[in-house]
């Protein structure tokens, strides 16, 4: 079986490092990868996918979501997508940092402590894009927020799933109309708010090249996983 050790950059908080590097020379971690992209860019089929691969290599797989993964995670979710509602900008960004911070502490670092892989649907990349860019709170304020809320524990690797907006609000738009309409809230956005949220994640990407990756994902779900997996650490291909 696979083991992976993180660097200092993955542990959480430079008085941490110093006690758990001394105390801990060679503690076992897990392996945290989280998938970004616009709305219909197949990420969840790819998840889950990616899942199964992995647990069929005999490694153990946490597969969650965001915003959401715990029931109070969950409750945030449940307002924030409510067509209904629509939230400030403002709360908007605290609800989702707010529902991060549960899931990273309840769910995320205990699976990585744990020697797990834990495969995130969307993580603080999506509240850079979507809040700090697309709606215009800024980057610096959510990178600082989202900091605060995951206590700097980033992904050791990022997947963007890239995919021409108009083919993804397509899949996204036939999806929710199988669906009781109550998740639909940001997939009614104009053509315009879609491309600047790929645009958003394509700049992230050049800024992160370390930790993002960009995947094309156009394409049937059967093409789009080969490429995937190519952009995985040997051990998990
Ligand atoms: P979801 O149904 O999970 O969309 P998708 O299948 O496209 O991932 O809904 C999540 C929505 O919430 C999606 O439109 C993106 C948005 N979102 C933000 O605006 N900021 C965030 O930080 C996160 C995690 C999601």
């Amino acid at each position: 079986m696979a083991r992976f050790f993180f660097g200092s950059s993955s542990l959480r908080g430079c008085d941490d490092c110093d006690v758990r590097t001394a105390i801990l020379p060679a503690m076992e971690h897990g392996f945290f990868i989280s998938f970004e992209g616009g709305e219909g860019t197949g990420k969840t089929t790819q998840i889950r996918r990616l899942a199964a691969h992995l647990e069929s290599l005999g490694r153990t797989v946490v597969l969650t979501r965001e915003p959401g993964g715990t029931p109070v995670a969950e409750a945030a979710r449940a307002v924030l997508l409510d067509p209904a509602l629509e939230p400030l900008g403002l709360s908007e960004l605290f609800l989702l940092e707010a529902a991060r911070h549960d899931h990273v502490e309840r769910v995320i670092v205990p699976a990585l402590d744990r020697g797990e892989v834990v495969l995130c649907d969307r993580y603080a990349d999506s509240s850079t894009v979507y809040q700090g860019m697309v709606r215009g709170i800024g980057v610096e304020r959510v990178e600082e927020l989202n900091d605060l809320a995951t206590g700097g524990r980033d992904p050791d690797l990022t997947l963007i799933l890239d995919l021409d907006p108009e083919a993804g609000v397509t899949r996204a738009r036939s999806r929710n109309a199988t669906g009781d309409g109550s998740e639909s809230r940001l997939d009614d956005e104009p053509a315009e708010f879609h491309r600047r949220v790929r645009d958003g994640f394509l700049h992230l990407a050049v800024l992160h090249p370390d930790r993002i990756r960009v995947v094309d994902a156009s394409g049937d779900p059967d093409t789009v996983f080969p490429r995937l997996l190519a952009e995985l650490p040997e051990e998990f291909r």
